[in-house]
């Protein structure tokens, strides 16, 4: 099968490439899916599950990208669940091969079914996003309808999707981000928009819930805006202040099937939308993450056409 993969962490992007791989085998309680459509997180080159397994053992040539919407062509021992041509979508795990790649063996709890009114663009663009913005807003910030929150990078892709599940959640939305964002931060559902450049962070006020997706002195002055009780949620990576009196939480995203079906029957009833940049085929796969020019939305690999 045609697949991208990372060979040298030193060469980062100028390591990836198309190759030809074999086809990946459906282990216990795993399926194999056919990929129709494939998402990348840029800083997947910088984590140390695309060079590692979970010993620490060399891993590579590894296969990037664990985002997929696609169609289950095999199923191994002992999965139960999902059947061969079912329309799938999900999160693959960081330390296995991923879905840059025509077919991936995914175990079957990490996948839901993708409703057959659904584009598997639209799917795969419904993951990362969906699953992090749900985690950070309800699982990790317990927030309630009536709250007040602050999504940062409110025009981005996990910002985007947590100001539309905020609101949807009953919750008054302020995004931030910079200037260039704030229409489609408006858009997206947030109901004030702060620009990190020119406004004032801290005239927002008291706030139940900071979601961060940028990190540094944005996360650090965030902070001081979180209420008592209230939560600090960053998907950064990195903690480096904490509110006085409440709750900070640094997470990664998991794979959950019953939340992905809550947020695709959310896309269903027309209260969700995905903020897709641009599609392109496996074999123009490393040219558009090669972009110089910083693209907006995410964007979406089609394996298949
Ligand atoms: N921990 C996890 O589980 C997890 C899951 C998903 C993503 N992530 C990470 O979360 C981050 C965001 O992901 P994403 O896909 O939402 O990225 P994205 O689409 O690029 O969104 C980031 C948004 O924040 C804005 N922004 C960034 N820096 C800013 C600054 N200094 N001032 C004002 N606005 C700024 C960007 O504006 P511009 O486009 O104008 O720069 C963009 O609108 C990435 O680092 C990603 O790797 C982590």
């Amino acid at each position: 099968m045609k697949a991208i993969v990372a060979t040298d962490q030193a060469a980062g992007m100028a390591g990836v490439k198309l190759v030809e791989r074999p086809e990946p085998q459906a282990a216990i309680n795993d399926v194999v899916v056919q990929v129709c459509a494939s998402g990348f997180t840029g800083d997947e080159l910088s984590w140390p599950s695309t060079w590692t397994d979970r010993t620490g053992r060399d891993r590579t040539p590894s296969i990037p990208g664990h985002e997929l919407a696609g169609v289950v062509t095999a199923i191994g021992y002992g999965t139960t669940g999902l059947s061969i041509g079912q329309r799938v979508f999900g999160l693959t795990d960081w330390y296995r091969d991923g879905t840059l790649a025509e077919y991936v063996a995914v175990e079957a709890r990490n996948l839901a079914p993708l409703p057959g009114d659904v584009d598997f663009t639209v799917g795969a663009a419904l993951v990362m996003p969906g699953l992090t913005a749900w985690q950070g807003l309800f699982d990790h910030g317990r927030l309630q309808a009536g709250q007040r929150i602050l999504v940062h990078g409110a025009a981005g892709v996990v910002g985007s999707m947590a100001s539309q599940l905020a609101r949807d959640a009953g919750a008054y939305v302020i995004g931030t981000g910079r200037a260039a964002g704030r229409q489609t931060a408006l858009d997206f559902g947030a109901q004030e928009f702060v620009d990190l450049d020119k406004d004032a962070l801290e005239d927002v006020g008291e706030v139940d819930l900071v979601l961060d997706v940028i990190g540094g002195e944005i996360a650090k002055r965030s902070v001081g805006l979180v209420r008592a009780g209230g939560t600090f949620v960053t998907i950064t990576g990195s903690m480096e202040a904490r509110p006085a009196a409440g709750l900070a939480v640094d997470f990664v995203v998991e794979a959950d099937r019953s939340q992905l079906s809550k947020i695709v029957r959310r896309l269903g009833d027309g209260r969700l939308r995905t903020n897709i940049g641009s599609e392109a085929s496996l074999d123009d796969a490393v040219a558009a993450f090669n972009r110089t020019e910083r693209s907006k939305g995410k964007t979406i690999i089609r394996p298949r056409p």
